[in-house]
């Protein structure tokens, strides 16, 4: 039987490779998207170079692709993140139904919003829009957990223990995702022709200060809270931004987190028959208890 082609831009990032990894294994023929071809290579994946608001190479879509967007630039690379990150994915979106792709999946956030804060969720949301109809699936992610990703940087900062900063106190729920799970839910939405936009995650949510508490305990560490209030870490972002000094995190981030409140997850994982268990689970699941 022909081996059925997704097309995973974003594809050496913590998501993308992950998902270049899963349907590789699943026998699809995986072409993965890339600003510059990693070194290491992914078992059954071709790597083509693209980046953002470039054409896209002859040949890569071809009738009844699968096209997953996960390509991003970060508002840190010198170029006008905001209007190549749309630009850029509609033309991706244009050529691909141009050359008829079957399916288009695009991993947005559970930050998106007109009204969000941050210009990641705006963006996110102007992307949305080119995903739109029958053809269009959009996840909004929660967390991704795993060995990458913001996530990661997170999760290697609270092992340490001591002093924990909190900003806002760490009340702001968090709904994570084990990012091994991202693969075998969305072929089954795939394979379900599911379309439309769903917010992924698990369904209870926690804070981040039980997240880190719960982190603590299993790994035998002690830490403590300083909490610190969001007009506090804007100014220092901001002055850390000015004065380009490495600062954990940035203006951006801090929008984020004050935006942040619980989604309503059922609905995506009854369409696709999964559960997604809890925090500590998902943090076993991607080994992170080692
Ligand atoms: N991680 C999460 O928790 C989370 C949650 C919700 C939504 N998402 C969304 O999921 C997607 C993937 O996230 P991630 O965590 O895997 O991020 P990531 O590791 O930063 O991956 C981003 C990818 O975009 C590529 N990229 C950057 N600038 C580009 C450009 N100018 N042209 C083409 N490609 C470019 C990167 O390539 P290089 O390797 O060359 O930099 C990388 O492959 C993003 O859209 C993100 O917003 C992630």
């Amino acid at each position: 039987m022909e081996k059925k082609r997704i097309v995973i831009s974003g594809a050496s990032g913590f998501i993308g490779s992950e998902l270049c990894r899963y349907f590789a294994s699943r026998n699809y023929e995986v072409i993965g998207l890339v600003r510059s071809i990693p070194d290491k290579t992914i078992p059954n994946t071709l790597f083509i170079k693209h980046n953002l608001g470039e054409s896209v190479p002859r040949g890569v879509f071809s009738p009844g692709t699968i096209f997953v967007h996960g390509s991003y630039v970060r508002s840190t690379q010198k170029i006008n993140s905001s209007e190549l990150n749309i630009s850029g994915s509609e033309k991706l979106v244009a050529a691909a139904r141009e050359n008829a792709c079957s399916r288009i999946v695009f991993l947005s956030s559970f930050s998106s919003g007109s009204d969000a804060s941050s210009a990641y969720g705006k963006e996110k949301y102007a992307v949305e829009k080119f995903f739109e109809g029958s053809d269009g699936l959009v996840l909004r992610l929660g967390w991704v957990a795993g060995k990458g990703g913001s996530f990661y940087k997170v999760y290697e900062r609270i092992i340490k223990g001591g002093t924990l900063p909190l900003i806002g106190g760490g009340n702001q729920p968090v709904q994570l995702l084990a990012v091994s799970d991202l693969g075998p839910m969305m072929e089954k939405a795939i394979a379900g022709n599911l379309n439309g936009l769903f917010f992924v995650a698990q369904t209870e949510a926690v804070s981040l200060r039980d997240f880190a508490k719960l982190i603590w305990n299993k790994q035998n560490r002690k830490g403590r809270f300083l909490s610190i209030p969001y007009f506090l870490a804007k100014i220092a972002a901001g002055m850390a931004g000015n004065l380009k000094i490495p600062f954990p995190v940035d203006k951006e981030n801090i929008l984020g987190l004050k935006d942040a409140k619980p989604r309503e997850v059922d609905s995506f994982l009854k369409k696709v028959d999964f559960s997604i268990v809890s925090p500590g689970e998902i943090l076993e699941k991607e080994n992170l208890f080692q």
